[in-house]
């Protein structure tokens, strides 16, 4: 769906951003660009949707160039979610959901039914919120509005700079949560940009780790996680990776054994959870195994997972290029 192909940008004072790209993202896929500031991570997006253009090479858009795209006319079909929302301060809400398909013509009723619909879908009820100034709301509120704005005229592919990054923690989690549920809906061709670890971890399907310029590791989160491809992804990552692994590591069924086993009361966690949950429920009882029930089935019991399970488990996944964090 978007393709990078040996691309370069060198700025005019001699600074090289972007050293021979080249990765592709799959249609419907996540992909985060995480690494430090200053490694190149904003200047590639921007590539993207030809806010900047590349030095070098050439990036493809549903296997069309995008150098040959009219910018307005390929913006429109790329939606754009920065960290500072870049919301109109003397336009409603419902208006700012509403710019794109403004743009593009939409009959005024047609474009704010439309932009209800997103608010709606954010979590933000358009009858309260509507009407309101972005002043009049939250960061994370502010954040939802952005999102629903870049989502309002259904664009294939999606944008995110640092979209979580001027909200608190909890928020950070709750819109992460979000995030998700919603990519779940709608099935968006994402590239999201963070310099935080455990969020690239949390909702990419695949991660690319930055050095300077240019991609270190190109991978699944657990397969990142789990098999560091160079010294430097190892470090970036941390000394407490295996940790982080458990949380991108799902149990699935062959990590079980035959049911029966627990007691009543034993703690219990659901199949598809992490592993990370399940290993807290042992912490948290003071147990061997737990119980692993199928959410599918009313909770039915469909086995225990042990405490030696659990480390086969988390071994196998730094193996198994194709676990993915949900
Ligand atoms: N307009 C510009 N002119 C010169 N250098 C720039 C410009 N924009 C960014 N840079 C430099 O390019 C490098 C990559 O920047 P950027 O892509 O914004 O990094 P990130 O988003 O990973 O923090 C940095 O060294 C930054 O200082
Ligand atoms: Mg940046």
């Amino acid at each position: 769906m978007i393709r990078f192909e040996h691309v370069t940008k060198r700025y005019a004072d001699g600074t090289t951003a972007v050293d021979d790209l080249s990765f592709e993202v799959a249609e419907g896929e996540v992909v985060t660009l995480v690494g430090p500031s200053g490694c190149g991570k904003t200047t590639t997006m921007k590539m993207v949707n030809r806010l900047i253009e590349p030095t070098a090479g050439r990036i493809l858009l549903d296997g069309e160039d995008v150098a040959g795209v009219d910018p307005v006319a390929l913006r429109r079909r790329i939606g754009y979610v920065i960290q500072q929302v870049g919301l109109f301060p003397h336009r409603t809400v419902l208006d700012n959901t509403a710019t794109v398909p403004a743009l593009l013509g939409w009959k005024k009723k047609h474009a704010r039914e439309r932009a209800a619909e997103l608010l709606d879908l954010v979590g933000l009820d358009p009858g309260t919120y509507g009407h309101r100034y972005p002043e009049q709301l939250s960061g994370g509120q502010r954040q939802r509005v952005g999102v629903a704005r870049a989502l309002a005229a259904d664009p294939p592919v999606l944008l995110m700079d640092e979209p979580f990054g001027a909200v608190d923690p909890v928020v950070r989690e709750r819109l992460q949560n979000e995030f998700l549920n919603l990519q779940a809906t709608v099935r968006k061709t994402v590239l999201l940009v963070t310099h935080d670890l455990e969020e690239a971890v949390r909702l990419g399907d695949r991660i690319a780790v930055y050095g300077q310029g240019r991609i270190e590791q190109y991978d699944t989160p657990a397969a990142v996680l789990g098999a560091p491809a160079t010294a430097y992804v190892a470090d970036f990552v941390g000394r407490d990776r295996g940790l982080k692994r458990l949380a991108v590591t799902p149990i699935t069924r062959q990590d079980l054994e035959e049911r029966g086993k627990s007691g009543p009361g034993a703690p219990a966690v659901p199949l598809g959870a992490p592993l990370k949950d399940a290993l807290s429920a042992l912490l948290l009882h003071d147990a061997d195994h737990v119980a692993v029930t199928d959410p599918e089935q009313d909770g039915r019991e469909l086995g225990v997972l042990t405490a030696a399970a659990l480390h086969r488990a988390l071994r196998r996944s730094v193996g198994a290029g194709a676990v993915s964090s949900r």
